[in-house]
């Protein structure tokens, strides 16, 4: 089969890394690739801001544990803040996976792309089919769209480097597998229909 086909099958979310950080070589690559995805009217109007240090992401996930453990909760304008919270009360639980590293994909909400979150995404799966390739497993992270806009995490996330004037559309928690690759989920009848 040819190789991008076959790297497009076989990536599947990871979410038990081993200790070993990533090389940074790898992560250039993989930076690279996401650089490289299509932007509406070429805009390239994203910002890739890659944490490479397990030491901060672990000070990073007690900061997230911190800030929604003392979150009221019950506010419709923060959907899943209570399911977040319930996950935040688990004393070991990690919100990257214990992951060694976080590539977090934001976008300017005035774009000249008419679609900033398309730019990203497309960017984001660039990034986990370039770091299947080289061996690297990865895995979305949501909850950094959900709580961007609580000013604890803002503040952290603008010390981080993300552009403050930027929306965070996902993020890519990357690091070797601990365990072989899982078995993909069958794939859903009916998604696809051919007119000729
Ligand atoms: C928009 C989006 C958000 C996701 N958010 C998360 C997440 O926050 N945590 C997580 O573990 N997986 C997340 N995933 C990964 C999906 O759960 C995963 O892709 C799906 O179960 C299919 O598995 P596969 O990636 O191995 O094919 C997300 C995927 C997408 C596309």
């Amino acid at each position: 089969m040819n190789e991008i086909i076959n790297n497009i099958l076989t990536r599947r979310s990871i979410r038990v890394f081993k200790e070993e950080q990533i090389p940074e070589s790898d992560l250039n690559v993989i930076l690279e690739a996401a650089t490289f995805a299509p932007t509406g009217m070429n805009a390239q109007s994203w910002h890739f801001t890659a944490i490479h240090s397990k030491e901060k992401l672990a000070q990073f996930n007690s900061l997230v544990q911190k800030i929604l453990l003392k979150h009221p909760g019950e506010d419709p304008s923060m959907p899943y803040i209570d399911f977040l919270k319930k996950v935040a009360e688990a004393p070991n639980f990690n919100f990257f996976y214990h992951a060694p590293t976080l590539v977090i994909a934001s976008n300017s909400i005035s774009s000249a792309s008419a679609a900033p979150q398309s730019d990203c995404t497309a960017a984001l799966q660039n990034i986990f089919l370039a770091a299947h390739s080289l061996g690297i497993g990865s895995c979305w992270i949501h909850l950094l769209v959900l709580i961007s806009d609580l000013p604890e995490i803002r503040e952290h996330l603008t010390e981080l480097g993300v552009p403050p004037e930027h929306r965070i559309y996902g993020s890519a928690a990357l690091g070797f597998p601990e365990r072989s690759t899982p078995k993909p989920a069958p794939r859903k009848a009916g998604t696809i229909t051919i007119v000729k």
